[in-house]
């Protein structure tokens, strides 16, 4: 009788542990679980969080982490208030963060590769030896899943060229 209230108890357990794994993060939820606050100031000051909360979209998200949202204002003397104030730019730039496929590390060869972001303008992707980088910019993490999206955790915020800070 307790064995067969245990072994029930046990495949409830483990259903239950399917359920909630099956329902995984969306980039945004993911990207707050992370804390990464500063780039999620300018996704919500785009208007984008709905699309960011979507999780039928299929993105390679080059996100900022907070120090580098930071160490990429502070010589411009600005902070991400700054940028949050003007709608116009916060999608511009978040839209220059995404490309429209979804690329896991591996997926990018070794050399040079032109991915067109979502604002259509061209990112520089290299990958070598030394790591991935965008623009110059380190990836500091690959791969950090989200839905039918990956994420990549930059050192610094990328800046689409039509914009002077
Ligand atoms: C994201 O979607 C989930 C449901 O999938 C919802 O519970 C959550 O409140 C949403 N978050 C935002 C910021 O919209
Ligand atoms: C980034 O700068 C803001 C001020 O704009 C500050 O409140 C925050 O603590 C800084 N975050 C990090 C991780 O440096
Ligand atoms: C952001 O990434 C840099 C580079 O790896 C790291 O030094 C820093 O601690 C990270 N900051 C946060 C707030 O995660
Ligand atoms: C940036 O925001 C601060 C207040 O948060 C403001 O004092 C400063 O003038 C702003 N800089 C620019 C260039 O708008
Ligand atoms: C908002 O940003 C755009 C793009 O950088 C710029 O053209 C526009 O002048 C800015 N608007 C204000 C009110 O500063
Ligand atoms: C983004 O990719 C999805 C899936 O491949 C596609 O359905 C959608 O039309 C694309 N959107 C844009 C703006 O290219
Ligand atoms: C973007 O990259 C494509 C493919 O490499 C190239 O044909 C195009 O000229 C580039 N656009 C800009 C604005 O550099
Ligand atoms: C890899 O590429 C980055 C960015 O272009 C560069 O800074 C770094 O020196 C390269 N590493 C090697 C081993 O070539
Ligand atoms: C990224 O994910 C792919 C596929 O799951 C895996 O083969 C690869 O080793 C991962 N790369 C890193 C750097 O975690």
């Amino acid at each position: 009788m307790m064995r067969q209230f245990v072994s029930v108890f046990i495949v409830t357990f483990i259903l239950a542990n399917a359920f909630f794994a099956a329902k995984a993060a969306t980039v945004y939820e993911t990207l707050e679980s992370l804390k990464y606050t500063e780039y999620l100031d300018m996704v919500k000051a785009a208007g984008m969080d709905s699309q960011f909360n979507d999780s039928s979209v299929t993105w390679t998200v080059f996100a900022a982490n907070n120090t580098g949202v930071n160490a990429t204002l502070a010589p411009k003397h600005l902070v991400v208030s700054n940028i949050t104030s003007n709608a116009t730019e916060s999608k511009d730039i978040i839209e220059y963060t995404l490309y429209n496929h979804t690329l896991l590390s591996d997926d990018i060869k070794t050399g040079t590769t032109i991915l067109t972001a979502v604002n259509g303008m061209n990112l520089t992707v290299v990958k070598n030896t030394t790591g991935i980088f965008v623009n110059g910019i380190m990836v500091v993490t690959p791969n950090i899943t989200a839905d039918k999206s990956v994420i990549y955790e930059m050192d610094s915020l990328l800046i689409p060229p039509d914009i002077k800070l």
